[in-house]
């Protein structure tokens, strides 16, 4: 009797051989979708969660911002579970004013003693190039000292493992546009690649790295080691009031309370920068984010808490700024953590 469930032979034959290969398809396709998987990590899997030390090494020569770096830093934002740490360098204060602009030994010794550190500790280091002043007034005179200094980085840290991540240039802006400054980056990056063909580097747009310039970032489509990032400090008036260094300082008072209104403006502005990432294949780093120390501490922890939960649930690695000056989530003098503020960045901190 022919079972209504049961097929002829050559039927049944033709379809085992379309399961097969249904099957084998699927799998091929699954293969691939993870090697293009493998080949893009996301920002979160490369650089998770981070913090940056800033107000210690890119203050004018001679400065103080309020800060100074400590030799137990490194151990206590490893312990408190950070996984990397961004390095903000004015190297710029510290190069010859002619070529071949040799940077000052002392000074170079000096980072890299703290990107040691960093690294003994098993930290992932950003290190980057910070407050260049005149590249951003004179990008068309600078560029030769700009892409000096990277040469000397270069050499510096040949040696460096994988866990080193170089970062050309923090916040491109004023006359350094996206047209200057997208194959200024390309230049640099084919002179580094020399001696480091597979290190990862972290380049973020114009305008600051505000996450509307996204869109005029040009990178070379070939070099798929890049990790772009964006500095989010939305809504500015909330995270920069009563800041001494914004013209004219913005009033302070102002709550962010996590409003429906707030989260999904939050939720929209990372989305969008999420969706470029995935666009164009490239893992994001959110290198900065913070909430100035005017802000009540209520708001500061729940925007916090809100930026990082949005960033991790769209993959996304983050950067905290900063350690321990205005933003701070740490007392620079008794090394005590904010307890509030870090546990909106780490849920499981004690
Ligand atoms: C940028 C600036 C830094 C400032 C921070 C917050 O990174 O370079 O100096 O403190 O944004 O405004």
């Amino acid at each position: 009797m022919f079972c209504r469930y049961r097929r002829p032979l050559l039927l049944r034959s033709v379809c085992k051989c379309r399961a097969v290969l249904t099957c084998f398809l699927g799998l091929a396709v699954a293969l691939a979708s993870c090697q293009a998987h493998a080949q893009t990590p996301s920002g979160l899997e490369l650089l998770g969660r981070g913090v940056n030390f800033g107000n210690m090494l890119e203050v004018p020569r001679d400065a103080n911002w309020g800060v100074t770096y400590a030799e137990d830093y490194p151990r206590l934002v490893k312990s408190a579970g950070f996984d990397t740490v961004r390095i903000p360098v004015r190297w710029s204060a510290w190069t010859d004013a002619r070529p071949p602009y040799q940077i000052a030994p002392e000074f170079m010794k000096r980072v890299r003693r703290i990107v040691d550190a960093c690294l003994d500790q098993g930290l992932k280091v950003v290190l980057n190039i910070h407050h260049f002043e005149e590249l951003f007034e004179r990008p068309a005179d600078e560029r030769q000292r700009f892409l000096a200094i990277w040469k000397q980085l270069a050499v510096e840290y040949s040696q460096a493992g994988d866990d080193l991540f170089f970062e050309f240039l923090n916040e491109p802006h004023q006359n350094l546009t996206a047209d200057l400054w997208n194959p200024l980056f390309a230049e640099c990056l084919a002179e580094v690649r020399k001696l480091h063909p597979q290190r990862w580097v972290v380049v973020g747009p114009d305008h600051w790295s505000n996450i509307q310039a996204l869109k005029d970032l040009k990178l070379p489509e070939q070099d798929r080691r890049l990790i772009v990032t964006v500095h989010y400090y939305l809504p500015f008036n909330f995270t920069h009031q009563g800041a001494s260094w914004v013209t004219p300082v913005l009033p302070t008072g102002l709550e962010w309370t996590g409003s429906q209104t707030e989260m999904s403006a939050l939720r929209k502005d990372l989305e969008m920068v999420a969706d470029w990432a995935k666009q164009h294949k490239r893992p994001m780093y959110i290198g900065e984010f913070g909430a100035y120390e005017s802000a009540d501490l209520n708001s500061r922890v729940r925007w916090t808490r809100s930026v990082r939960e949005v960033c991790e649930e769209l993959g996304m690695a983050w950067g905290y700024w900063e350690l321990a000056a205005g933003f701070g989530i740490m007392d620079p003098q008794s090394r005590q953590w904010k307890p509030e503020l870090v546990r909106a960045l780490l849920p499981n901190f004690q």
